[in-house]
Parts: C-alpha cells; sequence; structure tokens
C-alpha cells in the first residue's frame, strides 16, 4: 500500500480496499507536503484528538468526500453536529469494510481550540491493514506501548517533537517497546516548541531502530 507523510501528524494510506486519511492537518499547515485539493476520494478519516493541529480539515474533507470520520465518542458527537458521518469508538476494535481498526492509549488531552471545551480522550490507532500501521497521535511515552509488542507492527508512527509529545529520546524508548519494523517520526518541525535539532534525529538514526525520516509530501510503499 502507498503512504504518504503529508506532514505533521497527516498521513494518507492509499489501498486497494480505501484511502484512509489519519489527522489531516493541511491548509494551515504551511509546512503540508500536498494541497488539500491534490487529495484522492477520501473513504475514511481517523482523528486522534480534538486538537487543531489533528483535526484540521477533517470536517470540510468528510463534507466534500461523504468520508466516515473514525474517533472517540465524544469528539464523534460533536463532529455529528456537521451532519457528516461518524463512527464513535471507545478504545475497542472494530472491523471496517478495509480492515480493522484498535483504539489505544495516548497521554494527551483533547479539547475543542476555540473554548477548551473537552471531548474525551486522546487516542491512537492501530491498522490492520495487508500490513499493521500504529498512529500514536499526540503522547508522551506510556508503559500501555509495551503491550503494542504483541500486534506485530510493521510501522509505527511517533511524534518527536517534545514538549507537547515525547521527545526523540522517549520516542526511541518507545519504539524499542513496541518492536515496529519501521519507525516514521511525526508531529515536529511545524511550527516553533516542536523543533527537533539535525544532532538529535542523527542519534535516533544511530539508535539502532530502523527509522526512516520523510520530508512532508513524501511517499512510500510499505
Ligand atoms: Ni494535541
Ligand atoms: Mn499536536
Amino acid at each position: 500500500m502507498k503512504i504518504t507523510y503529508i506532514g505533521h501528524s497527516a498521513i494518507l494510506i492509499e489501498n486497494h480496499k480505501a484511502n484512509i486519511l489519519i489527522d489531516p492537518y493541511i491548509t494551515k499547515n504551511i509546512n503540508a507536503g500536498i494541497k488539500i485539493g491534490d487529495l484522492p476520494n477520501i473513504d475514511y478519516i481517523l482523528v486522534t484528538h480534538a486538537h487543531d493541529d489533528h483535526i484540521g480539515d477533517t470536517i470540510d474533507i468528510a463534507q466534500k468526500y461523504n468520508a466516515t470520520i473514525i474517533c472517540i465518542s465524544e469528539l464523534g458527537s460533536y463532529l455529528a453536529g456537521y451532519n457528516i458521518r461518524v463512527h464513535r469508538m471507545n478504545f475497542g476494535s472494530h472491523t471496517f469494510d478495509f480492515g480493522r481498526v484498535k483504539m489505544v492509549t495516548a497521554a494527551h488531552s483533547s479539547c475543542l481550540p476555540q473554548k477548551e471545551i473537552n471531548v474525551g480522550d486522546s487516542v491512537g490507532f492501530v491498522l490492520y491493514l495487508d500490513k499493521t500501521i500504529y498512529h500514536a497521535g499526540d503522547t508522551g511515552l506510556i508503559a500501555d506501548m509495551q503491550l503494542l509488542s504483541r500486534e506485530n507492527i510493521d510501522l509505527a508512527l511517533l511524534p518527536i517533537g517534545g514538549n507537547f509529545t515525547m521527545d526523540v529520546d522517549d520516542a526511541v524508548y518507545a519504539a524499542k517497546l513496541i518492536e515496529a519494523k519501521v519507525v516514521v517520526p511525526i508531529h515536529y518541525n511545524t511550527f516553533p516548541g516542536i523543533v527537533v535539532e539535525d544532532a538529535s534525529i542523527n542519534r535516533f538514526l544511530d539508535s539502532g531502530i530502523n527509522v526512516l525520516i520523510k520530508k512532508p509530501g513524501d511517499t512510500f510503499i510499505l
């Protein structure tokens, strides 16, 4: 399947069954690697939490393509008010027409930007497609990541920007817990406060983890 790192935490997955977006923060991200108009037809949008740099263009894209949003219950109730399709989950797993999704824990808050209204927990997702993908969302290092080693994860998308999430050193530790075949770092160098020095990136590359550094807009086959 084809994976595109749009930038920040935004990922596009295109496989033979569906086109899936995760955390589509695109129009407000000046460093996004693709324009919103260049997206293919989108079937599903997974949203890890309500912060603007994750919910991003979710509502507009869902309306345009009649896509189904997959997110935690309380955020789903808010989004359903926009007359879009929502599939609510709450740390369970569900089999969709494209494959199974498991919602997993993340240590981070989740509130609507306008009013600081809390809308459920922040989450991560495991997607069981032809390969297994873990998108951590925004999270600090958590012991729950040990449980992911039994999922045989092919690709782990881990935040490394620090301050709001894990930094590189915690991401290296997380990667060792998760035992993914490949790790792609996300959620860094998008805006001030989450800038990662080259020296830190090099530490990640030298850690023994199979890390792939992707630039916004880069596409790769998994
Ligand atoms: Ni956040
Ligand atoms: Mn974030």
